[in-house]
């Protein structure tokens, strides 16, 4: 069981992805709980706000420290990890996310506008992670990505744990084609070896496939599969 906190200006964005589908499925499992934190319940008054302008000037505003510090206060529990997604911070990949799954008490924080005051990132953020090479407008979605993508590799959340170990990045791999019936769809036939009930030929096919994509999209993955494969014998 995994406590995940979000502290957020705009809890609707995240309760909504969070209550739906495999997620939602996970709370039911039992496999995490998700606590979202409404930061403007943490000001000191109503007429608090909870930005404010840049000491030194510049465009945009600024993340006020004092009401993230009250809201981490409010967390209970001890807690080992807290996530700031922020562009300037590492990019998340596979072996973070499987990382994170690992832990118990994961915390959020979802910065907006410019950031947030340099101080709570000094003390107490311990992940600042980018999504990647872009730039959105909020911590939310960032969030929410990191969110699905260690609450799937739990045991117990999806149907089969295998089902994530054959997905792309697993195993250095990509995932190769998937196909459902009916057998023919205009005009575009299911290759016969995947009906062919052979299971040895369709493990191989599907092994290529992988591997073929892999090398031409992907050559940095390819080449880090091939020397893994080696150094296996
Ligand atoms: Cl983590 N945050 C924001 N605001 N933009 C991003 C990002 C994070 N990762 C890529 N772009």
């Amino acid at each position: 069981m995994i406590n995940i906190h979000i502290i957020t200006p705009f809890p609707d964005i995240v309760e909504s992805v969070l209550s739906t589908s495999i997620l939602g499925k996970a709370i039911d499992r039992k496999k995490v709980i998700y606590n979202v934190i409404n930061l403007f319940e943490y000001r000191k008054s109503d007429s608090e706000r909870i930005d404010d302008y840049p000491f030194g000037g510049g465009a945009g505003m600024i993340l006020k420290s004092e009401p993230i510090i009250e809201a981490l206060g409010s967390i209970k529990e001890d807690f080992s990890r807290v996530i700031f997604p922020t562009p300037d911070g590492n990019l998340l990949n596979h072996d973070l996310s499987l990382d994170l799954s690992k832990e118990k008490t994961i915390i959020f924080i979802c910065g907006h506008y410019k950031g947030v005051d340099q101080r709570i990132r000094d003390k107490y953020v311990t992940d600042e992670i980018s999504i990647g090479d872009y730039v959105l407008t909020g911590g939310e979605l960032p969030s929410l990505v990191i969110i699905d993508s260690l609450v799937r590799l739990i045991p117990g959340v999806l149907n089969t744990y295998e089902s994530a170990e054959e997905d792309s990045f697993f195993n250095q791999l990509l995932d190769g084609p998937h196909y459902t019936r009916p057998r023919e769809v205009e005009n575009m036939k299911v290759p016969d070896v995947l009906l062919s009930g052979n299971h040895q030929e369709i493990k191989k096919w599907f092994l290529m496939q992988r591997e073929n994509k892999t090398k031409i999209r992907r050559l940095d993955l390819w080449n880090k599969y091939k020397s893994l494969k080696k150094n296996r014998g």
